[in-house]
């Protein structure tokens, strides 16, 4: 596994090459203005909401950046901050290219309608405050998991995910078969997945993304609590990772569980 520390600018720009390779993509330059975006939304209290810090924003917006997709699903929406930030790398990349999106380039999907985590307000209220010219290429999703994201999608455009939902296993496995269903290639970004051991004392540790991450039988890049997982060419070994992670203690209530588990029994079916 090839690993990042994307904390500023600096090293953004002195690791950008290598992670092209690591992503196995061209080394072009990050487009024009992408790295000036980044450095100030990354900035700590620039929002008066919870951002993702800054290294795993650097990671997130680069592979957005090299990766280059049509469209990209993100679960896990709250304020919407990570959602605007994809958004926005994505377009600069188009307006490289002298293109501009009509429609939505980022669909994001919440399980809530309100994100109450800085203060009570609809999931996605962040967007118009950090990339409010992006309110059309940003499609907001709430009272959803990711079972909908097939409704979502048209043909073989879905080349980037972000899973950022609930962090509690089998979720982020639930969310990445149902999000590889729909995706030819390409890679799905998924945040926490050192979760355990930042969390302390303050909450329960929750495993789920962490063990998607550990047990990924294709390859990984890591940057601390932040990594991408590329999808197989053959599905045959994710029926092999689901074998594995089913042994692990479940986190969520009994009633949740059995339920996910039959919808990625289902998913594990129809691997072709
Ligand atoms: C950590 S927050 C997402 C943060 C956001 N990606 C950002 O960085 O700005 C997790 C969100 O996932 C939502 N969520 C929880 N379980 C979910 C599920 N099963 N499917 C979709 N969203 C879920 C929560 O309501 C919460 O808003």
């Amino acid at each position: 596994m090839t690993t990042f520390h994307l904390r500023d600018a600096e090293t953004y720009r002195a690791e950008y090459a290598r992670l092209a390779d690591a992503l196995g993509v061209p080394p072009v330059a990050p487009a024009p203005g992408e790295v000036e975006f980044l450095s100030e939304v990354a900035t700590p209290g620039r929002f008066p909401f919870g951002m993702m810090p800054a290294p795993d924003l650097f990671f997130a917006g680069a592979v957005a950046s090299l990766l280059r997709p049509r469209l990209t699903i993100e679960i896990g929406t709250a304020s919407g901050f990570s959602a605007s930030v994809l958004a926005k790398v994505i377009v600069l990349r188009w307006q490289e290219s002298g293109e501009l999106p009509t429609g939505p380039i980022v669909h994001t999907i919440d399980l809530k309608t309100e994100d109450q985590r800085d203060e009570v307000r609809p999931v996605g209220y962040a967007i118009e405050r950090v990339t409010p010219e992006l309110g059309a290429q940003i499609g907001v999703h709430p009272l959803r998991d990711s079972s909908y994201v097939s409704q979502l999608v048209r043909g073989e455009e879905l080349t980037l995910a972000f899973v950022d939902g609930n962090h509690q296993h089998p979720w982020p496995l639930h969310d990445v078969m149902q999000l590889q269903t729909l995706m030819k290639s390409g890679w799905i970004l998924l945040h926490d997945i050192n979760l355990p051991a930042i969390s302390g004392q303050a909450y329960a540790p929750r495993f789920g993304a962490k063990y998607v991450f550990d047990f990924w039988p294709e390859e990984r890049v890591g940057a601390g609590n932040i990594g991408a997982i590329k999808l197989p060419d053959n599905r045959n070994s994710l029926g092999d990772l689901v074998a594995r992670l089913r042994e692990l203690p479940s986190e969520v209530s009994p009633n949740g569980w059995k339920k996910r588990w039959r919808e990625i029994d289902a998913l594990v079916k129809k691997l072709p």
